[in-house]
């Protein structure tokens, strides 16, 4: 290993994302100094809210600046180390950006178990999308037996585990994605009660019957259009946990919601949330997913890109829903 390739960010998108707006690079492989480690990146997670860094708008993290490595959660291999906690053959979870090594000093780094589950997994749904989850749902939506669940991007890092932790809560599951393979997906394997696709055209209606009882949780990852038609089926007292709003993120102006009077009408309570602002839900969550995803009681799927050539395209890809469950890339 002499050469480190890395993935910079080149322009910031107007609009949708550009293979142009990246620009790949080769670098001498760092050296680790006194207290720090080598690490050598295997697998790399790409996340909507990357969209977000890519822009130098207002936000809750900073942007990425032109001409640094994209930012990225990454899980990796101790190879080198003078670090006191961390030794050669560790594996480690952290945000070590889109490139094949990293040096770091361990810290906002965490140890995994790969024997556990699959290193990847703590990228997905023993990381922290499993974590949002858990988080939005069980903290924020708070659902009781018997009423209904329902997530958007449902087949999504996210939503997958979203629906299998309302079916563990004794909740009617239902679920909105893109297309009839992710809906079959969402019913047959991951055991939502319903899932409805709202590109076929009749989402109102096609919701409507999935949930006969009306929805008494809603766990948003797009909002958009989506959000505005579960406006108008949510019930009284219900809770919204405002997670994500992956339609608007390549949008040059956001969607104008119409249906507001009904969080009024209904007494709604809207929590929007960010996974790291709750690191004691965060590290309770993953530690119970991972045990859960290796006993097989979370399920899950992968959408793998090989290599960090293919990153540009496979992160443009998932913006437009050209995932199945968690999107990754196979550093090396
Ligand atoms: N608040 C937090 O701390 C936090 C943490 C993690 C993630 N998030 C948010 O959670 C959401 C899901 O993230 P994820 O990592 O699980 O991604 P994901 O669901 O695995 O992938 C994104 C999915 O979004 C859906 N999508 C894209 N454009 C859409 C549109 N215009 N309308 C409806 N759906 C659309 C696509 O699925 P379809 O094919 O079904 O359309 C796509 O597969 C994102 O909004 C993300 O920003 C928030």
């Amino acid at each position: 290993m002499t050469t480190n390739k890395q993935v910079l960010l080149a322009s910031r998108p107007n609009g949708w994302v550009q293979a142009s707006d990246f620009r790949i690079v080769e670098t001498p492989v760092p050296s680790p100094g006194p207290g720090q480690m080598l690490i050598k990146i295997h697998w790399l997670s790409l996340d909507p809210y990357m969209r977000g860094r890519m822009s130098s708008g207002k936000s809750y993290a900073n942007p990425v600046e032109i001409g640094d490595v994209m930012v990225g959660g990454t899980v990796g291999e101790v190879v080198g180390s003078s670090h006191g906690r961390f030794k050669v053959g560790d594996f480690v979870v952290g945000s070590l950006g889109w490139q094949q090594y990293a040096v770091s000093n361990g810290e906002g780094l965490l140890r995994v178990d790969p024997k556990l589950v699959p290193p990847q997994a703590y990228l997905g749904v023993a990381g922290m999308p499993g974590a949002t989850a858990w988080t939005g749902l069980l903290e924020h939506c708070q659902p009781r037996t018997g009423e209904t669940v329902v997530v958007s991007a449902a087949t999504g890092a996210v939503g997958g585990v979203v629906g299998q932790l309302a079916k563990m809560q004794g909740c009617r599951a239902v679920g909105i994605a893109g297309g009839k393979v992710k809906c079959d997906y969402a019913v047959q394997e991951l055991g939502f009660d319903a899932c409805v696709d709202y590109k076929a055209g009749g989402l109102y209606e096609d919701l409507k019957a999935a949930c006969p009882d009306g929805i008494d949780c809603y766990f948003e990852n797009v909002g958009g259009v989506v959000m505005d038609t579960v406006l108008r089926l949510l019930n009284p007292f219900s809770r919204m946990a405002l997670c994500g709003m992956i339609s608007d993120y390549n949008s040059v102006e956001p969607y104008g919601v119409t249906n507001i009077r009904s969080i009024l009408v209904n007494r709604v309570r809207i929590q929007g949330f960010i996974v790291s602002d709750r690191m004691d839900l965060y590290m309770r969550a993953i530690q119970q997913l991972g045990v859960w995803v290796s006993q097989g009681r979370i399920r899950y799927r992968e959408t793998v890109a090989v290599g960090l050539d293919a990153a540009p395209a496979a992160f443009i890809g998932m913006l437009k829903g050209a995932n199945l469950g968690k999107q990754l890339v196979r550093v090396g």
